[in-house]
């Protein structure tokens, strides 16, 4: 299938403050120079509050990683599990289509998805609520035919029982997801035939049924207020803190110390020098947003950087989106080492054409 980026875009995007602040501490789990590596997670975490990927969203992430749009593009639209176009404002509905679903009567499903939402996948339904595609096996092939409806798994569906689903959503109730036909789980129809010891003192509902049911998170959007923001990785200094207590602690040092806030304005350039600017990209954390930024700002040579003082890393900081990355990707030490005539492990990788 080709996968392009949808005619209509928004202008923006912005994360939610609870959903920026996690964002920025998934990032801080990959090691100096890897912060790309967060992409999936920062994407999926985009769709989860918007429910597809608009191209600002992209863009967003790509610049919150110091990569080039089209690599964080490549990654968008290589992946089917990323929506490309807007979705349902209720949920988007996934009909497994694989062959066990299909011979348990998917193609039926189907058409109550063309009937009820849209005759076209990937379309919204006339009032707006409602989207669907068909998808490859969901895993859930014992309680075929089935579908994925927001973040869970409605199962032994039948094309009434699917109808009754999509009705009870669009008027705002979340119906209990798992088997539809009488099932607990996955135990023969007929009830079980072993390990029936473990019958007794059981949940009402299945594990995964029960916990979607006490989450109530189905079809939600995910603002990041959901659960606290845990953020073990960074040791006892950082380990619980509310995602709405951490947002606005964005930059506490700054907070803290209003001398160093206000910054003070480093040696800056109207044009590089002769002989052309330096590749600030060779510096782990610059990627080619963020070296056109600097270079707007009036760096362009690595030993511009070098000589940056606290109080300026601080003036520039406050006007770089991200904040923080300075310090924590070392620029000036990198800087250093380059504006010597040296070179670092990541430089020679960029020379080389090996980093994106
Ligand atoms: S075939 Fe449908 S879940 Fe596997």
């Amino acid at each position: 299938m080709l996968r392009r980026l949808h005619h209509d875009q928004p202008d923006s995007f912005a994360f939610t403050p609870a959903n920026q602040a996690w964002a920025e501490a998934q990032i801080t789990k990959y090691p100096e120079g890897r912060q790309a590596s967060a992409i999936i997670p920062l994407l999926w975490r985009a769709q989860e509050q918007e429910g597809w990927l608009t191209r600002p969203a992209i863009e967003h992430v790509a610049d919150m990683l110091g990569m080039a749009y089209i690599r964080a593009l490549e990654v968008a639209t290589f992946y089917f599990m990323f929506q490309l176009q807007p979705v349902g404002s209720v949920a988007h509905v996934q009909i497994c289509g694989t062959t066990s679903c299909l011979i348990c009567g998917a193609e039926d499903l189907i058409g109550v998805c063309r009937e009820k939402i849209a005759d076209k996948p990937h379309a919204l339904s006339a009032d707006g609520k409602f989207s669907w595609e068909e998808v490859e096996c969901l895993g859930a092939c014992a309680n075929a035919p089935m579908a994925q409806i927001g973040k869970d798994y409605y199962e032994n569906l039948t094309a009434a029982r699917l109808g009754e689903i999509l009705d009870e959503l669009a008027a705002g109730r979340v119906p209990v997801p798992g088997p539809q036909n009488g099932r607990y789980a996955s135990e023969p129809l007929s009830g079980l035939t072993s390990l029936k010891e473990f019958d007794s003192g059981r949940t009402k509902y299945n594990a995964s049924a029960q916990l979607a049911t006490d989450i109530g998170d189905t079809v939600k959007r995910i603002d990041g207020t959901e659960v606290p923001l845990l953020t073990p990785w960074l040791g006892a200094g950082a380990k619980k803190a509310s995602a709405k207590k951490t947002a606005p602690k964005k930059a506490p040092a700054r907070a803290e110390a209003p001398a160093e806030a206000a910054g003070a304005e480093p040696s800056l350039l109207a044009a590089p020098r002769a002989g052309g600017a330096d590749d600030l990209k060779q510096l782990k954390g610059v990627g080619p947003k963020l070296e056109q930024t600097l270079n707007e700002l009036g760096v362009y040579h690595f030993d511009q950087i070098a000589a940056w003082t606290e109080a300026e890393i601080a003036w520039v900081d406050d006007r770089l989106k991200f904040r923080g990355r300075i310090q924590r990707d070392g620029w000036v030490e990198q800087a250093k080492t380059l504006a010597a005539g040296g070179t670092t492990e990541f430089a020679d990788k960029v020379k080389k054409g090996d980093v994106y």
